[in-house]
């Protein structure tokens, strides 16, 4: 009642206040909690932008210290798990994997399943009380700490290869490269990176773990995108933390978020060369095609994430050799950067753009190559940060948790009478 204008796409809605992350899409400005991005990615480590949006402030060392500790020590998963990972199909869509995996985890944790505990946990968090707050850091530190131990599980299930156990005395990003490359017993190959030339034991290359850091540093949070507010839409409900993360999984699995990612690298891939980008942008003109990693709904100038990743690209292909997708994605960014139809409507390239840099990064790693679908997930691990950042946000909201229910606009038939079968036309 009342309603007259749908709001779709939610393009003028504001669902929730936060004091997480600012944009300006106009000035291409990113902050977490009032930090610049460009500060961040140079200074900082992601554990400490973990630490940083979730709790608000800069941690002191003993604290990031206890986070990472924490953090890194809840990846290790119980060995039920493996046999859950077992049950999909070798080929099965990591991302469907993963979102599998953090509801499964949900199974595992009833202490923070709110109908458990009489819905009272989470007031019992928003009331600042001690032992509630540590429950729900406990599952905080679990789900950073799993989602690099689940990555990689659904990395190794296509290669059929061995699960590894999380190992001690790396960084979150040398700990996921780990864990993907480590040969186990079972491997009967050795590995072929040029980066990584002793098998065993396995040690990631320091400029690849830096850049992959900086990569999570960037994804790690971008305020009301899609997956981050169905995780808030979820979580007003008051499930347990792990279903909320993945409903945003889900949501994040999509072409026109996470999923762009994999969409760049096909598209480049399919472009093939140089030549053959502006019959590839005139078909993006006639609408048969999309331009990957191009536009935005909140910047319409520049994406700050960009300058950063295109940054580090050449530091990367130092290490791994040059990218034979380089020359394809400077042409289409150039010509797309010049023509009318991309600048009138202030597409300029989004983060997903420069995906071939962590392809890059982690082709150096696979005896089998490294497969295009796994890149949303690479998406995920650092958003799980963002997400629950979000989500204990709202879960500690002085006026308390209120359902997320909104409203439609009914534009169906008015009132009519059941017609039995053979009445109808
Ligand atoms: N290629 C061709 N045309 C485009 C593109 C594109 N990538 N993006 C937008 N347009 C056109 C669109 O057709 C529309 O034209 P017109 O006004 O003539 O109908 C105009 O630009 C405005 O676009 P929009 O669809 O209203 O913009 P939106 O805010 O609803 O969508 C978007 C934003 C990101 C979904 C869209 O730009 C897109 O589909 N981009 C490609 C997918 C992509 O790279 N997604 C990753 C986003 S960044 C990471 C993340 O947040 O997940």
């Amino acid at each position: 009642r009342g309603l007259r204008v749908a709001d779709r796409g939610f393009l003028n809605t504001a669902v929730i206040e936060s004091a997480i992350t600012y944009i300006d899409g106009e000035r291409g400005i990113l902050r977490y909690r009032g930090y610049p991005i460009e500060q961040l990615a140079e200074k900082s480590t992601f554990l400490e932008c973990a630490y940083l949006l979730i709790y608000g402030a800069l941690p002191a060392r003993s604290q990031l210290s206890h986070f990472e500790r924490e953090v890194l020590l809840h990846g290790i998963m119980h060995a039920d798990a493996t046999k859950f990972f077992g049950s999909f199909r070798y080929d099965a869509h990591p991302m469907a994997m993963l979102t599998s995996a953090f509801a499964y985890l949900g199974s595992y944790y009833g202490e923070a399943n709110p109908s458990l505990q009489g819905q009272t946990l989470f007031t019992k968090c928003a009331k600042g009380d001690p032992e509630a707050l540590q429950n729900m850091d406990k599952q905080i530190y679990r789900l950073i700490g799993k989602a690099i131990t689940l990555a990689a599980m659904a990395y190794r299930v296509r290669q059929g290869r061995e699960f590894v156990v999380p190992p001690t005395g790396m960084s979150y990003a040398e700990s996921f490269l780990y864990q993907l490359d480590h040969l186990s017993p079972t491997d009967s190959f050795s590995t072929s990176s040029s980066a990584s030339p002793s098998p065993s034991p396995y040690k990631p290359h320091p400029v690849l773990a830096r850049a992959l850091d900086i990569l999570f540093i960037l994804h790690a949070d971008h305020e009301m995108n899609a997956s981050s507010t169905t995780v808030l839409q979820t979580g007003s409900s008051l499930p347990d933390p792990y279903s909320a993360v993945a409903a945003g999984c889900a949501s994040l699995y999509g072409p026109l978020h996470g999923g762009a990612n994999e969409a760049v690298i096909r598209m480049l891939v399919s472009i093939g060369s140089p030549n053959n980008v502006p019959a590839f942008l005139a078909a993006v003109k006639r609408r048969e095609k999309v331009l990957s990693g191009f536009g935005h709904r909140v910047y319409k100038t520049s994406d700050p994430r960009s300058f950063i990743i295109r940054k580090i690209a050449d530091e990367v292909f130092a290490v791994t050799g040059p990218d034979p997708l380089l020359d394809t994605a400077m042409a289409l960014h150039d010509a797309a950067l010049k023509d009318d139809y991309f600048v009138s409507r202030k597409l300029a390239p989004n983060v997903d753009f420069w995906r071939h840099v962590p392809h890059r990064i982690l082709s150096t790693i696979p005896c089998i190559g490294f497969p295009m679908d796994f890149f949303p997930v690479l998406f995920v691990v650092p958003r799980v940060v963002g997400w629950v950042a979000h989500w204990r946000q709202m879960m500690l909201s002085p006026e308390g948790v209120k359902i997320w229910r909104p409203r439609q606009i009914y534009v169906g038939p008015s009132e009519r009478s059941y017609v039995p079968f053979n009445e109808r036309e």
